[in-house]
């Protein structure tokens, strides 16, 4: 395939082993799509797809990777709170990197993946208003931080080099919401592919940040851009309401202070959780 002419069909996909992509290879596999996988760690399962097993600093082989691809989708990075250094290397000289290597390799559209955290510090609205999808940066951690710089990245290689990116601001992707604040944010892993699969199509062009959540009836985030890229979530998390907040709900399941004033939860706490079972897209 023509560098010119990139295969719509054909993607790459960075962090390819990793829990999100897990959930929408499969599914994008059945909507048509043929994806080179990209990942520094071998795969569980391989999906019947190309592995390129790589860290996103080695732009050369990435060139290689990437070059007929009609998009990628980069989710390789640390989906955690770390260290500066660390999360410096991982999601903004990655990202900078796999930005690089799409412009390089003539792939049209990139679909990155940000984060609520990029403006967790934003307050919570009151009832039935919404906080726009492009409302400004407030990260609440590093790793809010390097999600702003990855948007900010999309957004010079999409104004420098006329080049598709779509910035989804993932909010709680999980099996199902397992407290109350996610009945607001939970993004569902259907929802999720169809989320995917909506912002690969070019109904959107330029530059563009999304809030990645579905069809929650309390949710505060806006449905607006999501919309555009023809995406219809169809999942809400009201259906486990009665299970997180009634008279058997555990503990753990509590609103929360910082979740009543900050869309990013306990993330905007001193301590920020760190360890794996409090990702930060919960
Ligand atoms: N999962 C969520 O709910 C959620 C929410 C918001 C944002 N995100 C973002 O989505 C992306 C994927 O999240 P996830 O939950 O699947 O994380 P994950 O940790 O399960 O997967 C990340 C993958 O990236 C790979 N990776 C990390 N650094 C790499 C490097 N330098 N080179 C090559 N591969 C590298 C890892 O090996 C891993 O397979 C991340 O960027 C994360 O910040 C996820």
């Amino acid at each position: 395939m023509s560098i010119n002419h990139p295969d719509t069909k054909r993607i790459a996909v960075t962090g390819a082993a990793g829990s999100l992509a897990r959930d929408i290879i499969p599914r994008l596999a059945d909507a048509g799509y043929s994806m080179v996988c990209v990942d520094r760690t071998p795969p569980a399962e391989s999906f019947g797809q190309d592995w390129v097993l790589t860290e996103v600093a080695d732009t050369g082989t990435l060139v290689e990777a990437f070059r007929g691809c009609g998009a990628v989708i980069h989710l390789a990075g640390i989906p955690l709170e770390d260290d500066w250094d660390r999360i410096l290397s991982a999601n903004i000289d990655g990202t900078h990197s796999v930005l690089e290597a799409a412009h390089m390799a003539g792939v049209p559209r990139v679909i990155l993946a940000s984060s609520i955290h990029a403006a967790g510090f934003t307050p919570v609205p009151p009832a039935g208003d919404f906080i726009p999808d492009n409302t400004p940066v407030r990260p609440n951690t590093l790793y809010g931080v390097s999600k702003a710089a990855v948007e900010a990245l999309g957004s010079y290689y999409s104004d420098r080099f006329g080049m598709d990116v779509i910035c989804l601001r993932i909010a709680s992707r999980i099996d199902r919401p397992r407290d109350v604040r996610m009945l607001s944010t939970w993004l569902s892993p259907d929802d999720a592919a169809r989320l995917f699969t909506a912002a690969l199509t070019d109904s959107v062009k330029g530059f563009r940040i999304v809030w990645g959540v579905s069809a929650n009836t309390r949710s505060y985030l806006s449905p607006d851009a999501g919309a555009a890229l023809g995406y219809v979530p169809k999942d809400d998390a009201e259906r486990y309401a009665g299970d997180l907040t009634g008279p058997a709900a555990p503990a753990s399941a509590a609103e929360s202070d910082w979740d009543r004033q900050f869309i990013g939860g306990v993330f905007c706490s001193p301590r920020p959780p760190r360890q794996p079972s409090m990702h930060p897209s919960t």
